[in-house]
């Protein structure tokens, strides 16, 4: 498929979205993440997260979420955060986190953060894309933020086929999502 062909050209940074929503609390992996405005002063981002994951039912249900700028060095927070469901256990347990102002959990030692308030949301069918304003954040160390194609490169035999199996789960879900999506919008 020359979509899949060209998009494995490109390269996307990693980001860390965690969300909370009155106890609890979680995070993912995630890469559709975009710049959404170019004015200084009135920041936002792009954000689409599948509605199988139990961090989209946070954001669901708080209408916020805070991004944390990867690099190498976070690797492990890569297989903590983005190899499994939050549902059955707190993927924060142990990591020192700061509760922002929206309530979202906020990891200082991320290369950098943003915390963001949900103002849009468009129904995709396998996932929601937010439009967020940034409320705060910070940019708290330099260098490289960590990328997908850098991640396969750094991934350990058995983490890259986890990563495969859990890609191949979620384009099932994804797929049969997408197709229930059009069927009942372009009938
Ligand atoms: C490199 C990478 C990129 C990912 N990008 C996204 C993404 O952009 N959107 C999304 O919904 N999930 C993405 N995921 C999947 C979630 O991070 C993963 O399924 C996570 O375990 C979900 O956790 P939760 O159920 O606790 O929310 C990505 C995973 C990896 C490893």
């Amino acid at each position: 498929m020359t979509a899949a062909s060209l998009f494995a050209r490109t390269d996307r940074e990693l980001w860390l979205l965690t969300a909370a929503a009155g106890d609890r609390r979680g995070g993912l992996i995630a890469t559709f993440v975009s710049q959404a405005s170019i004015v200084p002063d009135l920041p936002r981002v792009l954000v689409g997260l599948a509605k199988q994951h139990y961090t989209w039912e946070l954001i669901e249900a708080s209408g916020a979420f805070a991004l944390h700028l990867l690099g190498e060095e976070h690797l492990d927070w890569v297989w903590r955060f983005g190899l499994r469901s939050g549902r059955d256990d707190d993927k924060l347990e142990g990591l020192p986190v700061i509760v922002g102002t929206t309530g979202s959990p906020i990891l200082a030692d991320a290369l950098g953060w943003l915390e963001c308030r949900v103002e849009s949301r468009q129904d995709a069918g396998d996932r929601t894309v937010y439009l967020a304003e940034v409320m705060r954040g910070e940019s708290a160390r330099d260098g490289p933020p960590l990328t997908a194609q850098r991640l396969i490169q750094l991934a350990p035999p058995e983490r890259l086929r986890e990563l495969k199996e859990q890609m191949a789960r979620d384009i099932a879900i994804d797929g049969a999502a997408i197709r229930a999506w059009r069927a009942s919008h372009h009938e």
